[in-house]
């Protein structure tokens, strides 16, 4: 028995913009490393022999940033590339030579701005017990609305009776979490043309009974925008995933006390990271490879990017900072702010939920909510 994937990458990852003008979304760095790593060594884990990587934008970035990592997981990947964005069920049939062929039974597909435990292996275990076309892991979540809703007989997992995407009037609070598996018959329900698997494959899959659900265990979150991306990385920085997985590059306190760190096993540093006497950093903060973090400066609730700069005495709360941009002194950066690549904050400036464009700088303060630097 074969089991393939594919990862629907596509998209041009607006919501994550400033960042996505830089870099395509899957490779975005999560906890230190791009956002499909997570699911590639998840699917490894599984047993995947072969990942397509369903693409529509930059393809060539995607080639050239996946090399190494096909060479260190052992594991197959290819692009299929639309030529116009064939929605999320197309790129199956795109890839239906792959997908469908060497006895492959089942696939994976994944949404590639999702992070959670993935437990691939125990959704592939239930699927073949079950025995229809397709099984949807589901989470429970405050807000359905932005999601695809999933309901079943008894609110628990099993056969699926409805599945609707970004219902307007509530029809219950269990979603689609974005992680499918198939069985391979299931290519005979969908065309090559632009296709929504959301609105026109599940919902007749549910109408046949052929689509069942299973409740995903633990955190977690689509961290396609900003505000998202925060709230999974401390969903993520407080999971056995972590803990299992990072243990080694947790943040200790120094044993002079030159600064501190507040619940070290929250805080994750890159490689070569330099924090500055009298800083404060934690909880929930992503520190990339080369950051530098001045005296006297607080880091929380926050992702720095490789070589960034914090200086001295500025707070960074609740933002996201670039690659090799930097935080002037005494500067003040909260609430879902987001500094694209190489961007630069002047000394004393307060900057309060703004995107802020690759390459451009903030010479005063901004207060007001939702402003776009550009
Ligand atoms: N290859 C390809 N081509 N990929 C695409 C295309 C396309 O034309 N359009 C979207 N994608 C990819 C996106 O990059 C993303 O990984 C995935 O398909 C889902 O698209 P999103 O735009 O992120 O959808 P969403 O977040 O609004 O909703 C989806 O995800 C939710 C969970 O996060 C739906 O699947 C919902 O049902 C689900 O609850
Ligand atoms: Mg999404």
């Amino acid at each position: 028995m074969k089991v393939k994937a594919l990862i629907l990458v596509g998209g041009y990852g607006t919501r994550l913009r400033p960042l996505t003008f830089s870099t395509a979304k899957p490779l975005i760095h999560f906890a230190n490393k791009p956002i499909v790593v997570h699911q590639i060594e998840a699917l490894k884990k599984a047993g995947c022999t072969e990942i397509v990587l369903a693409v529509n934008y930059k393809p060539q970035e995607m080639i050239d940033a996946m090399k190494k990592y096909e060479e260190k997981y052992q594991v197959k990947i290819t692009y299929s590339v639309e030529n116009e964005p064939l929605g999320t069920a197309g790129p199956l049939a795109l890839a239906r030579d792959i997908l469908g062929a060497d006895e492959t039974e089942y696939f994976f597909v994944l949404n590639s701005d999702v992070i959670c435990e993935y437990s691939l292996d125990e959704l592939l275990e239930y699927h073949k017990n079950h025995g229809k076309e397709g099984t949807i892991m589901v989470t429970k979540v405050d807000d359905p609305s932005k999601y695809g809703v999933v309901v079943t007989q008894d609110g628990k997992q099993g056969e699926i009776e409805k599945f609707v995407e970004k219902p307007k009037t509530f029809v219950g609070d269990r979603i689609n979490a974005g992680i499918y598996v198939f069985s391979t018959k299931v290519l005979e329900r969908i065309e090559l043309r632009p296709t929504s698997i959301e609105r026109e494959i599940f919902p007749l899959m549910a109408r046949d009974k052929e689509l069942y659900a299973m409740d995903l265990k633990g955190f977690w979150m689509d961290i396609g925008q900003p505000k998202d991306y925060i709230t999974g990385m401390c969903m993520y920085l407080s999971s056995d995933k972590h803990l299992r997985e990072n243990s080694q590059h947790f943040a200790k306190n120094p044993e002079d006390g030159s600064y501190k760190i507040i619940n070290e096993s929250t805080v994750l540093l890159g490689e070569n990271v330099k924090i500055g006497r009298g800083a404060v950093i934690g909880p929930n903060v992503v520190l990339g490879d080369n950051v530098t973090i001045g005296e006297g400066a607080r880091v929380t609730r926050s992702t720095i990017f490789e070589s960034a700069h914090v200086k001295e005495h500025a707070l960074v709360k609740s933002s996201i900072i670039g690659w090799k941009s930097s935080v002037g002194k005494w500067s003040r950066i909260a609430n879902d702010t987001v500094l694209g690549e190489d961007t630069h904050v002047s000394d004393e400036v307060f900057v309060n939920n703004v995107k802020v464009l690759p390459h451009k700088t903030v010479g005063e303060d901004i207060l007001e909510p939702g402003q776009i630097v550009m």
